[in-house]
């Protein structure tokens, strides 16, 4: 399959060019720093600055910043290095490489997975658009403001306007599809050498403005210190699913930047790096928004729309305020255009390879089929706000079902099939590591705590 880091038109794309074997012929990393930031680049996107504070918020601050923290130091650095296994072990996508290693049954795996990717596309475009609109009011300078009522109120009537979110959605969506169709996801992620830091910085920048509002030390005492009373089975889920969503793992991503490994990569190395990276952008954003939420009175379980309310607010109370709005909306909007890519490339790329597609048609049916799936999430924000489905409205609905189920199934059924079936192959590519003592307790994540974990999870909530 065609995938990230090289255009589609390489002869190594094709299945046929690669081998089950580790494909001598297939394109790789030109280094593992370019392995990590593309990979980095698909995790760091909306969910560490959008999902993140607004999940922290809802589910009480410092002890869920803990489970997190834990979920990833645990199964999500074993599960980055299993999905990364898989893809270096045959060099194909998750579908494709599931079925040459474990045979049918298990390509169904990555047939959910990659239908996973999209559903997770179609509610992610959403707030794509939102990130688009904002950017473009960062430019007319109308973002800024220092009355977070008045934000609030804005923010609510564009997404509750059906033409203007449904519009903005549209144009993210298309850059994706431009993107993917031009096959021009290596010069993005080239550049993403450049951006993502360049978003840290930025962030650091934030923060120390956020630090010093009135006040906002105490959305710093909330968001560092546990109180682990506010721990409930939905706070578990919640921070389960977020591990998997900020690192991108359960719906097949990995694998296919794993596919692209170079034969001598350190792979343990290169997952606690992509984690390392991942969280640390989480906890940035966490820093930058909940220390002005509280600052500014918002309450911290606002929802969605916690980050798009809050930032403006900081914004407005910063010298050049305005120059750094437009920079940080920009750079956000690179970062969560990265994350989209690598959602819209595997379900294009399954047409290609499933059904012999061409790549113009596959990137076409899939911006319609995203759209159409999803324009009710968008409208879920306004017109269709009272439609609620299981207690959720439709955007809800999805996120929930997405991220806190399928996800961590697809994680599961990954860390089963590494750590049982092809597990005397898998252990294998950490052969020559200096981690040894990590090959036994990798085994153990994935065999023991994986399950252990989210059946005691699903278990709690349901
Ligand atoms: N990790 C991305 C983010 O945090 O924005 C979202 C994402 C990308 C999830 C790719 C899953 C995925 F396969």
């Amino acid at each position: 399959m065609s995938h990230l880091p090289i255009s589609p038109a390489a002869p190594a794309t094709s299945p046929a060019a690669t081998d089950a074997s580790g494909g001598a012929s297939r394109a790789t990393w030109g280094s593992r720093l370019g392995f990590v930031l593309a990979a980095a680049g698909s995790a760091v996107g909306l969910g560490a600055v959008w999902k993140f504070p607004y999940v922290v918020g809802q589910h009480g601050g410092g002890a869920f910043l803990a489970v997190y923290l834990g979920c990833v130091l645990t199964l999500g650095v074993a599960l980055l290095l299993a999905e990364m296994t898989v893809g270096r072990l045959t060099g194909q996508s998750i579908t494709t490489a599931l079925h040459t290693l474990g045979g049918r049954a298990w390509a169904w795996v990555g047939r959910i997975a990659t239908f996973n990717a999209f559903a997770i596309l179609s509610f992610y475009v959403v707030v794509g658009g939102w990130t688009v609109t904002y950017l473009m009011r960062a430019f007319t300078g109308s973002v800024l403001a220092n009355d977070t009522q008045r934000l609030v109120t804005e923010f609510s009537a564009f997404t509750a306007n059906p033409v203007a979110s449904l519009a903005s959605m549209g144009v993210f969506l298309g850059l994706t599809a431009l993107i993917v169709a031009a096959g021009v996801q290596k010069g993005i992620e080239r550049a993403g050498k450049w951006l993502m830091p360049a978003l840290f910085l930025l962030m650091l920048l934030v923060i120390a403005r956020a630090l010093t509002l009135p006040g906002a030390m105490a959305g710093v005492a909330w968001f560092l210190t546990p109180d682990f009373s506010m721990i409930s089975g939905d706070t578990l889920l919640e921070a389960l699913g977020l591990a998997f969503f900020s690192l991108s793992l359960g719906a097949g991503m990995i694998v296919v930047y794993g596919s692209y490994l170079p034969r001598d990569a350190r792979l343990a190395g290169s997952a606690v790096w992509v984690a390392t990276l991942a969280t640390l952008a989480c906890c940035l954003a966490g820093l930058m928004i909940l220390p002005a939420v509280f600052a500014f009175g918002v309450p911290p379980d606002a929802g969605p729309g916690l980050t798009f309310i809050t930032m403006p607010a900081i914004f407005a109370q910063m010298p050049f305020g305005h120059a750094i709005a437009i920079a940080f909306f920009l750079l956000l909007l690179f970062a969560a255009l990265t994350s989209a890519v690598s959602l819209f490339e595997p379900v294009a790329a399954f047409l290609i390879d499933e059904y012999q597609w061409q790549r113009g048609p596959a990137v076409l049916a899939v911006f319609v089929a995203t759209f159409l799936f999803g324009a009710p999430a968008a409208l879920s924000f306004g017109v269709w706000s009272d439609v609620r489905l299981f207690d959720r409205t439709i955007f809800d609905l999805m996120d929930y079902v997405t991220v806190n189920l399928l996800m961590p199934a697809g994680g599961l059924c990954i860390a089963i099939f590494v750590g049982a079936f092809i597990w005397p192959k898998a252990r294998t590519v950490l052969d020559g590591s200096r981690a040894q003592w990590f090959v036994p307790v990798w085994r153990v994540l994935l065999l023991v705590l994986t399950p252990i974990a989210i059946f005691g999870v699903w278990y709690q909530t349901f």
